[in-house]
């Protein structure tokens, strides 16, 4: 027994808002400033930062909000353009890439593109384009 998943292909998932609902592309940059990054449930339900690139478009990779540490949800901080973890003060730049400790790791990085105005995250299994090493999630 499969079960039915919401899109073809592989692996992959359309994004959903706290509702359970398809995000609209439309909408979504509408609603956002740019540079913002925007919660959405990604692949497996994973709380998943969507970038806003410009007033036209999100930005091709999709950031795991997930701390490397014990697994809080990390904020995103837009006055100072990084995520910071309230549980113990971990911190990650703009893209997500750690840069204060405990954590041990860059947050997970998944891939976005747009299909007809819904958000499509796949997963990331390359190497990490942060970091260049091989992606510790995969
Ligand atoms: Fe994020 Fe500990 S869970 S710093």
């Amino acid at each position: 027994f499969l079960p039915p998943t919401s899109s073809g292909a592989g692996g992959g998932s359309t994004a959903k808002d706290e509702l359970g609902n398809n995000v609209s592309v439309t909408k979504f940059l509408d609603s956002h400033n740019v540079g913002a990054r925007v919660l959405v449930q990604g692949l497996k339900g994973d709380p998943t930062y969507v970038v806003v690139e410009s007033k036209e478009a999100i930005g091709d990779y999709g950031i795991n909000a997930i701390c490397t540490h014990l697994g809080c949800v990390v904020p995103w901080n837009a006055a100072e353009n990084k995520f910071k973890c309230p549980c113990h003060g971990s911190q990650y730049n703009a893209t997500g890439k750690v840069v204060r400790g405990p954590a041990p790791r860059s947050l997970a990085l998944s891939h976005v593109a747009v299909e007809e105005d819904k958000i499509l995250i796949t997963p990331w299994t390359e190497k990490d384009f942060r970091t260049g090493e091989e992606a510790w999630w995969a």
